[in-house]
């Protein structure tokens, strides 16, 4: 069903809206700081919006929650985003700032969600991260932690198609330790890092950079399977 024909389309809108509020609550909620002295974390939040915009539409275009086909192709997607980000979340450099790093890649957990289907796995598709400076490989994974805190709604989605944190959907799963805490937890650390400003034009550039790879894999993941599956 087209998402541009249905009759709630403001109250969808609206919504959202709601939503994005209710996290910039739940992250920034101590947060009286002027604009001259934002937080890392809220600037990286400001530079990512309209990429995130822009995927957000991107993935809701493919309804992947309409079909287990659709969904399957986004989860091929988070597969290959998390795979491709598994060697920083196990870089010891990365995880001596982050101690349970290694513990919030979610790449095992997406190769578990394929096998419950029946999937094969996902080749590698060539472009990946590669050998980020530091500063650039806690921007992928700003975007790779925040990608959790929308996986509370697709969740919810995903139950339509009888997957669940036990079953199919176990990489959109509630982190161990909770959601919004294991996400505050990570930017706490993020902001309070001593960055040069070469740095922070590094930490940006990974940010925007993330976006654009899961862009990448998204419209991958969509183009083979029409490829496999000819209308
Ligand atoms: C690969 C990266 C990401 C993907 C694929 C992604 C995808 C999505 C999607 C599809 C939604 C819509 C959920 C719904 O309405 O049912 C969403 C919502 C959300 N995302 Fe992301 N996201 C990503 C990164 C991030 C990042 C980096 C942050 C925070 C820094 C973030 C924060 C949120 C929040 C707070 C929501 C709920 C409110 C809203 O709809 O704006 N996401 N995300």
């Amino acid at each position: 069903m087209s998402q541009t024909a249905s009759p709630h389309k403001p109250f969808f809108y609206a919504f959202a809206l709601l939503k994005r509020l209710f996290y910039k609550r739940l992250i920034y909620k101590e947060d009286t700081m002027p604009q001259d002295s934002i937080r890392r974390s809220q600037r990286l939040n400001q530079i990512t919006h309209g990429p995130h915009e822009q995927l957000d539409k991107a993935v809701k275009a493919n309804a992947p929650f309409e079909t287990l086909a659709s969904y399957t192709r986004f989860l091929s997607a988070q597969y290959l985003f998390q795979q491709e980000l598994k060697v920083l979340y196990n870089d010891p450099r990365l995880s001596a700032l982050i101690a349970d790093l290694p513990e919030r890649c979610r790449a095992e957990q997406a190769k578990a969600d394929l096998k419950d289907l029946g999937t094969v796995i996902p080749a590698p598709v060539t472009g990946g991260v590669d050998a980020p400076s530091q500063a650039e490989a806690l921007g992928w994974l700003f975007v790779s932690e925040g990608s959790k805190l929308g996986a509370a709604f697709l969740i919810k989605r995903a139950q339509a198609l009888n997957l669940s944190e036990t079953f199919g959907a176990r990489h959109l799963g509630e982190p161990v330790g909770g959601r919004a805490e294991g996400w505050k937890r990570f930017i706490r650390i993020l902001d309070d890092l001593p960055l040069s400003e070469a740095q922070e034009r590094e930490i940006d550039q990974g940010a925007v950079a993330a976006f654009e790879r899961f862009n990448v894999l998204l419209e991958h993941a969509y183009a083979s399977a029409q490829q496999a599956e000819p209308a």
